[in-house]
């Protein structure tokens, strides 16, 4: 959590940033797909040329959200709540880019206001945009917090190595039950051993991590 001379910094040169939300937000995303292109893989409906209307507005959309984060700095979660769902649910958002784009805001930022952008400044947006990351990419264990208990040994933290690392033996299961699909009890017959006799999941956690897909959003899409 940020201390109150973090937020302080924040909230003073947010008081500039303000003014220039739109030549910001185009920047950081411009910045962005310069550096990271595999970013651009997210905005396929986007016509992503330099100053185009779209990265406009987007931009501006972007650095609107976290102008309302830094008014409820005392509530990140509260305030970004639709737009967490949004990302991990319908977008599906890697977090990793949301460090790439940290960077890119951070850059643009000290770009403008280069005398503002102080060490202290510079540490305490960092840690602010990480917290913006924690809250737009923590969904999963928030909207049902009981299946931590499952992972006691585990880090939970957003984008943690354990997460991305077992993450990616979830959907590597799947891919194999969809190659072997007229035979889905046979290919993941280990697997169910595994989770009826040495996990003991109770079966409902299967249905809350089955529906956090597309067709099922909370946003009804
Ligand atoms: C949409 C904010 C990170 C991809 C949005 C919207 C906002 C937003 C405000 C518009 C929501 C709406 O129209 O209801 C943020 C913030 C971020 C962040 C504050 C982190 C600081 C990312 C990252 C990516 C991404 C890292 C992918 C590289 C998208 C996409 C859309 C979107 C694809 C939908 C665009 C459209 O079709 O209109 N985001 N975002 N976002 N975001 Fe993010």
């Amino acid at each position: 959590t940020l201390t109150q001379a973090e937020k302080a910094a924040v909230v003073a040169i947010w008081g500039k940033i303000a003014a220039q939300v739109d030549a910001l937000g185009t920047e950081s995303l411009e910045r962005l797909f310069s550096s990271f292109p595999q970013t651009k893989t997210y905005f396929p409906h986007f016509d992503l040329s330099q100053g185009s209307a779209q990265l406009h507005d987007h931009g501006s959309k972007v650095l609107g959200a976290i102008g309302e984060a830094v008014k409820n700095i005392d509530n990140i979660t509260g305030a970004l709540a639709t737009l967490s769902e949004l990302h991990a649910y319908i977008l599906r958002v890697d977090p990793v880019n949301f460090k790439l784009l940290s960077h890119c805001i951070l850059c643009s930022v000290a770009a403008h206001f280069p005398s503002d952008f102080t060490p202290e400044v510079h540490a305490a947006w960092d840690k602010f945009l990480s917290k913006i990351t924690s809250v737009l990419t923590e969904k999963m264990f928030t909207v049902h917090p009981q299946t931590k208990t499952y992972f006691p040994h585990f880090d939970l933290r957003p984008d943690s190595g354990h997460i991305r690392c077992h993450g990616m033996k979830v959907v590597a299961a799947l891919g194999e039950a969809v190659r072997q699909i007229d035979n889905i009890s046979e290919a993941l017959s280990a697997l169910s051993n595994l989770h009826a006799y040495n996990l003991l999941v109770d079966p409902v956690n299967f249905k809350a991590r089955a529906s956090q897909g597309r067709g099922e959003s909370p946003r009804g899409a």
